[in-house]
């Protein structure tokens, strides 16, 4: 794994530090070559304690479980699960048991790379992660290991470029319900949870379930043969709809040219050090932008979404319209809950009108300067093959590929294309409610108001595509909050205990 030149935004901090320090291991070769049970065997567990804020909690935690049959890679294909000890005293935590207990799906993802199981924990201010935090209200957790981008094996061949990802995630899922009667929990009320590309493959997971396109990806890892649909998603700033999302992202900063990314690279004696980048597009960044800016609006047109009171929602060829108006409404939505809150600096945001208790309106192109473009065009499939993106869609032999038309016409290295089938299996957009997928009933979505990572459309989008196809969905955008995850734990559990 290169950790030179990237860009640290790409991906949250936490998984950040899990590349750093894996970084080694990363480069070992391992891919395995026997067969292993699916059978879960409940008696090998350890137990374990953790204090948070003073209460301790004890759990039975299960780890380093092969939810395969073949793995390609031990390392990543593996889950940990934790189960509140308590419940073995034959207790209850609020209404749940042992048996009746939702299970909380988090996946460690971030930059398509390759994300370990993850485990109980503390941050810096000793709040619990969302392991803890769900094991402290009762829920099981099964957390998943699963390939990314950089995965090699053995013969130094690629394997974690899509769809590994998304068929890791799903084999985890069959090997709960394969084992339902021995594992604690219901696994019929599976609750995925990421941030960011683990966001994207909450979401995949969670629009795409049983769809018999990934079947044979399933059948070659020895995934259990049973279902994979779950029950509710949670996703947090998801990086998704890659084949459109450069699109949308110049159609949001078209007339940002200059940007502010933060990048990593390693100082001589071999450390890493943190940078802003501040530079300006240049004259062919800017031509590609205004060429991008167009294709959104027939995107847009051609989803034929509608808001909840089903006025259409279209753009104008410029880009102008009902969809741009309900995206504003969704930054003023924003900006009320905030000032309900009692958060009196809103004034301080010359973009924003307040009268009194109320957000009047917001100033959208000055609020687009304020958060600042991050992304040079296109953003995703980048032209040289530079980006994560790029890097996903690579083939066991190659590392990296365009996956849009633009980005492969555009191409200053005469890169290559992905499969177009591949390309489809990456985009929830392409499964939700549709006649071969069954389609999690409930989704939490948040994006926060400052992320440049993606454009808000895409959020804005999944969200009412979800609604519009009847699918429950409690949606909003985060105020203030950059690119990043599992800030409001509380509530997302709160609406866990919520579902019925
Ligand atoms: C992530 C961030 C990005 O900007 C991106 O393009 C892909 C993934 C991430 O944080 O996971």
């Amino acid at each position: 794994m290169r950790v030179k030149d990237l860009i640290i935004s790409f991906m949250t901090l936490s998984n950040l530090l899990f590349l750093v320090s894996f970084t080694s291991a990363d480069t070992a070769l391992n891919t395995a070559s026997r067969k292993y049970s699916l059978s879960f065997d409940k008696n090998n567990y350890t137990i374990k304690e953790i204090t948070i804020n003073g209460q301790s909690l004890k759990y039975r935690a299960y780890t380093g479980i092969i939810y395969v049959a073949k793995p390609i890679d031990e390392k990543y294909q593996q889950i940990n699960i934790f189960v509140p000890e308590i419940y073995y005293e034959m207790k209850k935590i609020g209404n749940y048991t042992l048996e009746t207990a939702p299970i909380f799906l988090p996946n460690t993802v971030g930059g398509y790379l390759p994300g370990f199981p993850g485990k109980p924990g503390i941050d810096e201010n000793g709040n619990p992660n969302a392991i803890a935090a769900a094991l402290l209200k009762g829920i099981i957790v099964a957390a998943p290991g699963v390939r990314g981008r950089t995965n090699k094996g053995g013969s130094g061949l690629n394997t974690g470029k899509a769809p590994a990802c998304i068929i890791d995630l799903k084999a985890a899922v069959r090997y709960l319900r394969f084992n339902d009667k021995v594992i604690p929990g219901d696994s019929e009320r599976i609750i995925s949870n990421g941030t960011s590309a683990g966001g994207a493959i909450s979401a995949l997971l969670a629009a795409s379930g049983n769809s018999t396109d990934y079947e044979s990806y399933l059948r070659e890892i020895g995934a259990a043969d049973t279902r994979d649909d779950i029950f509710a998603a949670s996703c947090y700033c998801p990086i998704t709809n890659l084949d459109n999302a450069d699109a949308a992202y110049e159609w949001q900063f078209n007339k940002a040219i200059n940007y502010k990314k933060n990048v990593i690279s390693e100082t001589a004696d071999g450390h890493l050090q943190r940078k802003e980048i501040q530079d300006t597009l240049t004259s062919e960044q800017i031509a590609l932008s205004a060429k991008l800016k167009l294709l959104f609006p027939f995107y847009l047109n051609k989803l034929n979404l509608k808001t909840e009171n089903g006025t259409q929602l279209s753009l104008t060829q410029e880009g102008e319209g009902t969809f741009k108006e309900y995206l504003i409404g969704f930054i003023i939505k924003s900006a009320q809950a905030e000032l309900d809150k009692g958060n009196s600096n809103l004034s301080s945001f010359e973009w924003i009108t307040v009268k009194g208790n109320k957000v009047i309106s917001i100033n959208y192109d000055r609020f687009i300067a304020y958060i600042t473009r991050m992304k040079t065009p296109p953003a995703f499939d980048g032209v040289d093959l530079g980006t994560g993106e790029n890097d996903l869609f690579g083939t066991g032999t190659l590392n990296a590929q365009h996956f849009t038309d633009f980005g492969y016409k555009n191409s200053t290295v005469k890169g290559k294309m992905a499969e177009p089938q591949i390309v489809k299996l990456m985009n929830p957009m392409n499964y939700i409610g549709t006649k071969d997928a069954v389609t999690a009933k409930y989704w939490r979505i948040r994006h926060g108001t400052v992320d440049r990572d993606t454009s808000f459309a895409i959020p804005i989008i999944l969200a009412t595509h979800l609604k519009n196809t009847g699918y429950m969905v409690d949606f909003s955008l985060s105020w203030d909050r950059p690119h990043s995850g599992d800030y409001d734990l509380d509530e997302l559990f709160e609406w866990i205990s919520g579902l019925k």
